[in-house]
């Protein structure tokens, strides 16, 4: 077997690009294909690494050289491309969200499993050096009991600036999504129960509209969640900020930690943590390769990612009903 995975990227846009940029970074996987439906993308996007192109999925999933995909398409479209690179026998690496509904998490887990195949959710969060060691600071129990964690992600995010169109899809809520919720929210629910290896039993959450930038959806959210572990944690979020933020205080028995951007601080002292976050996009994607190579699960597995998932549809729900949700309504039986 060879040491280096050959992979097709399916959307050559413009998380594409990064997918692509941190292959040819790593020495274990290289692209071989691209598809787009958009030829003039598919074809700059392979041009700059040799590949073939497709503007179809069929002949990219019949091409015997891809061993993996990269899904980087937008939302609506990933669980049937993910079902159907797995019954063409590839192993998948699906941008987040990993899907808008849980029930297609539960296809695309479901296809790769009964094919044996790998399945890993793009939660580039998890391979930023700075959260690695957060999460095994809190696992040593440097801060001791985690009792509280507050999280901020305020920004402002138009997909569709003056003279722009072709992302517009991020504001159609049946391709995109909730924005506030599903481009952004994956990211910041999955990383809060992934920081305290503690799954979420119940959420409470409220969302408001600021602004009309995503005609009629909320734009802004606000989650309190009851972790296994007794834990709660909170998480803000906004896309209509001009005023940015993204940091967090975790509260413990024995100490506490800040994180703002990469800088961490603990007890008040700053720690140096060796690596940017910008080594989150090829540390993920050469775990991505490394698990497919030696049939391993990766961490993001499609099964771990679906909890995060489940968290987000949780708090959807219960801004709808104005009141909590337990997650064992949401949870696979
Ligand atoms: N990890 C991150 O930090 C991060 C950042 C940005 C985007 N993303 C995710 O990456 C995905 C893509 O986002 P983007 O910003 O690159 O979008 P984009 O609009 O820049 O690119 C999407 C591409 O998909 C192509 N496409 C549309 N329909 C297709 C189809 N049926 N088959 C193949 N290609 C098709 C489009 O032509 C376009 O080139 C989304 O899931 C998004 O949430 C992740």
């Amino acid at each position: 077997m060879s040491n280096v995975l050959s992979v097709g990227v399916i959307g050559a846009g413009g998380i594409a690009r990064s997918h692509m940029n941190a292959i040819e970074a790593n020495d274990n996987i290289r692209v071989v294909a691209v598809m787009d439906v958009d030829p003039d993308r598919a074809g700059a996007a392979a041009g700059d690494h040799g590949a073939s192109v497709y503007t179809d999925l069929e002949p990219l999933l019949g091409d015997a050289r891809v061993e993996a995909v990269h899904v980087c398409t937008p939302h609506s479209l990933h669980a049937d491309q993910v079902v159907a690179a797995a019954a063409a026998g590839k192993h998948v690496l699906v941008e987040k969200p990993m899907a808008l509904t849980l029930t297609d998490c539960d296809r695309m887990i479901d296809a790769c499993d009964q094919a044996g195949k790998i399945l890993m959710v793009g939660q580039v969060m998890r391979y930023y050096p700075v959260n690695r060691g957060i999460r095994k600071m809190i696992a040593d129990g440097e801060i001791g009991q985690v009792g509280h964690l507050i999280r901020r992600r305020y920004s402002y995010f138009n997909p569709t600036p003056a003279g722009s169109d072709s992302r517009h899809w991020y504001l159609d809520l049946e391709i995109g999504g909730n924005c506030v919720l599903y481009c952004f929210g994956p990211h910041e629910y999955d990383i809060l129960h992934w920081y305290l290896n503690s799954p979420v039993t119940q959420v409470y959450a409220q969302g408001s509209e600021s602004t009309d930038l995503y005609q009629g959806q909320k734009d802004s959210y606000t989650a309190m969640m009851t972790h296994e572990n007794g834990a709660v944690s909170v998480l803000s979020q906004t896309v209509v900020s001009h005023t940015g933020a993204h940091d967090q205080y975790i509260v413990g028995s024995e100490g506490s930690m800040m994180l703002s951007g990469d800088k961490l601080t603990v007890n008040g002292q700053e720690v140096s943590v060796e690596g940017s976050s910008r080594e989150g996009m090829p540390n993920q994607i050469r775990e991505f390769a490394d698990c497919c190579l030696e049939g391993r699960e990766p961490d993001a597995s499609g099964h771990s990612v679906r909890h995060s998932m489940a968290v987000i549809e949780a708090a959807k729900l219960s801004a709808e009903r104005n009141a909590p949700v337990q997650m064992s309504e949401l949870e696979r039986t």
